[in-house]
């Protein structure tokens, strides 16, 4: 395993492999990796010749300075996993004076909508900050593929929009959720919840199964209202929006169209902790 912290050293490894033929693979994460990032590793793994694992807590994602502060980092245990995980992977760990330059801002971007709903209404900047350090870590390592999990279904059509709106040569890799046995989506973020919430936090999943059963022969917003009434009713969990919208556009529905894909959406507090899922409701 070879550990970069300098790009301009990573860019002279990445050029010779890129000239050999190589297929170079990135799996951009946050670090505090779990299960859900390795299953991104090893379709990486199966799918590339070389993979690059990249590890920066990006602030200018984070639009709650407190939520940044929380974020876990816990580096050395993450490389010892990625060392078992494959001894050949390539990790990028900048800081971010590295990665940004002097300023660490945000450029802003047109995502042609896709920003303005659900995570963008309640997170102020966030798909800029996402966008940008995406556009950055393509720059520097430009890989011919990057995988991203479906847990944050909203950031992987936003950086597929990224990649289209900017012709950036990659293939953008979307990747299936990975569950805890109760259900809950696999996130960085699971580690912070109490034993107790963790199992109640389960509901999400559960609502999401009931909710797909559902919008097989009720309306989207029949299904809508019953959901906002089981949160109401679950005093573990805050409700901060449960959406229907179509998997292309992300746009809520309002009526159901021949043809068309849909997905749930939701996010919901665990006590002070911010957990999202979503589910495909027709295939
Ligand atoms: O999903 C994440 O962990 C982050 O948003 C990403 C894609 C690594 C960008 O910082």
């Amino acid at each position: 395993m070879q550990i970069f912290k300098e790009k301009e050293a990573l860019k002279r490894t990445l050029n010779t492999l890129r000239s050999e033929g190589n297929i170079i693979g990135l799996v951009p994460t946050m670090g505090a990796l779990h299960e859900g990032h390795f299953s991104l590793v090893k379709e990486a793994l199966r799918s590339s010749d070389q993979v690059v694992v990249s590890i920066f807590v990006n602030p200018t994602q984070f639009d709650n300075p407190e939520d940044l502060d929380k974020y876990p980092r816990t580096l050395e245990k993450d490389l010892e996993l990625l060392k078992k995980a494959h001894e050949d992977l390539i990790i990028f760990t900048p800081n971010a004076v590295e990665l940004y330059g002097e300023r660490v801002t945000s450029e802003h971007f047109n995502f042609e909508g896709l920003e303005k709903v659900m995570e963008g209404r309640f997170r102020n900047g966030h798909f800029d900050g996402v966008g940008t350090v995406i556009k950055l870590l393509f720059s520097i390592i430009e890989p011919h593929k990057a995988f991203f999990g479906e847990k944050d279904y909203q950031q992987l059509q936003i950086i597929r929009k990224l990649t289209e709106r900017q012709q950036l040569p990659v293939e953008i890799i979307g990747c299936p959720i990975l569950r805890e046995d109760s259900g809950l989506a696999r996130s960085s973020r699971n580690e912070r919840l109490s034993k107790v919430h963790r199992e109640k936090a389960a509901f999400i999943y559960q609502t999401l199964l009931k909710t797909r059963e559902m919008f097989g022969t009720k309306s989207a917003e029949y299904v809508t209202r019953w959901v906002e009434n089981q949160f109401q009713n679950y005093p573990f969990l805050k409700l901060e929006y449960f959406e229907i919208a179509n998997t292309k556009t992300l746009k809520k529905i309002n009526r159901k169209r021949k043809g068309n894909q849909y997905r749930a959406f939701i996010a919901a507090y665990a006590d002070d902790i911010r957990l999202i899922d979503n589910m495909p409701l027709n295939n």
